[in-house]
């Protein structure tokens, strides 16, 4: 038989059967959930169920704090309106006036990264924190950013490329002390590890369903209680006149479901995907002379592994893993048809030849020891061959005392 092997839930998931279920059924729910009659009661009362399954996920204490948007970019778009709409509006709310810097990272998403260049661009003055050569920013260069004009401090939790894991807690305690609102853009994090957002100490948390075996199009954004908000879309009365347009029953009660069982599943998905990543990783650098496994040694993502194959052009790489029925990626799906290395790669010090041989492997629900056996069974003489046939020869640094690159 074909094997088919899916190793990319860092850009999407499947639906997971029990979400397909609860799915089918909210079909016949055709009430608008803003609607006052019984069709719309009920509407309304299966979306206040998911709504309460979210925000237990995230540890939310109200289920109020948690608003429905379409997805992880609209969230994080509603945060920097809201800087924008704080600072246009001087006096809305006085805790942050006169605020006006903004602090992020270099390797955010693209729907942080491309917003905060925006604001650059409108004059904001906004600094892109470096990371060192494991992903994490480097917290001097946080304090030294922080001062009493900064307005916001947006750092994700998990990185989507390499899964390097941010100490979101210390970044936001430090923020707080500062006077700054924080955000953090935990759409990977969600529902692969822990998340509590009392623990963390943030304003603003951005998650979406599609990443944990939910539908595409419905995401949600936790807002503090008392944490200015300001509305992208502009509209009804929905989500208390924070996010206008009729609900998406369908896909709130998908996101409910895929929630729940997120949570009840957390522990025992941990302990399965570091297994089977460990075995992946441990199984290429023994097979595979020469490789550079990126991200930190620790604070990982317990599901993804972004590896280097110096010699190898990644494009290639996927293609031949492609025809063995193997599915992975050179780094976001957002990014993919772009020429440019990964951004997040060369954040970390990879240089461009080599972050061009890069593949993430993410894995997920369903995976087992035997897909990844088959893995470590096909890629092998697939790099060899590449290899052989490459013009490019990339070590992996340039640094000379560098011990990894010897070969
Ligand atoms: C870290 C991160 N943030 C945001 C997004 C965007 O989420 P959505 O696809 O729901 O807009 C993604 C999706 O790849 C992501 O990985």
């Amino acid at each position: 038989m074909e094997r088919h092997i899916y190793l990319d839930f860092n850009a999407t998931t499947p639906l997971r059967d029990e979400v397909r279920e609860v799915m089918a059924d909210a079909l016949a729910v055709y009430g608008n959930a803003s609607s006052m009659h019984r069709s719309g009661r009920e509407a309304r009362a299966q979306v206040e169920e998911a709504r309460r399954a979210v925000a237990a996920l995230i540890g939310a204490q109200r289920a109020e704090e948690v608003i429905f948007t379409s997805g992880g970019s609209e969230s994080n778009n509603t945060v920097f309106e809201t800087m924008r709409d704080i600072t246009t509006r001087k006096g809305n709310d006085n805790r942050n006036d006169n605020r006006t810097e903004i602090i992020t990272t270099a390797v955010e998403h693209p729907c942080v990264l491309n917003s905060a260049k925006y604001f650059k661009e409108l004059g904001y003055k906004v600094t892109f924190l470096p990371v060192d050569e494991t992903g994490k920013i480097k917290m001097d260069n946080y304090r030294a950013a922080l001062n009493d004009k900064t307005l916001l401090v947006s750092v994700m939790m998990a990185n989507n490329e390499i899964g390097t894991i941010e100490d979101i807690a210390e970044i936001a305690r430090l923020a707080k002390s500062a006077g700054a609102l924080m955000h953090t853009d935990a759409v990977q994090a969600v529902g692969k590890i822990p998340v509590d957002v009392e623990a963390l100490g943030v304003d603003y948390l951005t998650m979406s369903c599609h990443k944990i075996y939910g539908p595409k199009g419905i995401g949600a954004l936790y807002k503090r209680e008392g944490a200015p908000l300001s509305p992208l879309i502009h509209g009804g009365h929905q989500e208390d006149g924070l996010r206008a347009g009729t609900y998406n029953n369908l896909g709130i009660i998908g996101f409910g479901e895929a929630a729940r069982l997120a949570k009840r599943d957390l522990a025992e998905y941990g302990r399965t995907m570091r297994e089977l990543r460990d075995r992946l990783r441990d199984g290429l650098l023994a097979a595979v002379p020469n490789i550079k496994v990126n991200g930190h040694p620790v604070d990982m993502l317990p599901n993804t592994l972004n590896v280097s194959f110096p010699g190898a052009e990644g494009e290639s790489i996927l293609l031949s893993l492609d025809l063995e029925g193997i599915e992975a990626s050179t780094g976001s799906a957002c990014a993919s048809g772009s020429l440019d290395p990964s951004h997040v790669l060369m954040a970390i010090g990879v240089w461009p030849e080599l972050a061009h041989g890069s593949i993430r492997f993410s894995l997920g629900h369903g995976v087992t020891q035997d897909d990844i056996d088959y893995v470590l069974e096909k890629t092998p003489p697939i790099i060899a061959r590449l290899r052989a046939m490459s013009t490019v020869r990339a070590p992996l640094c340039r640094d000379a005392t560098c011990t990894i690159c010897k070969e």
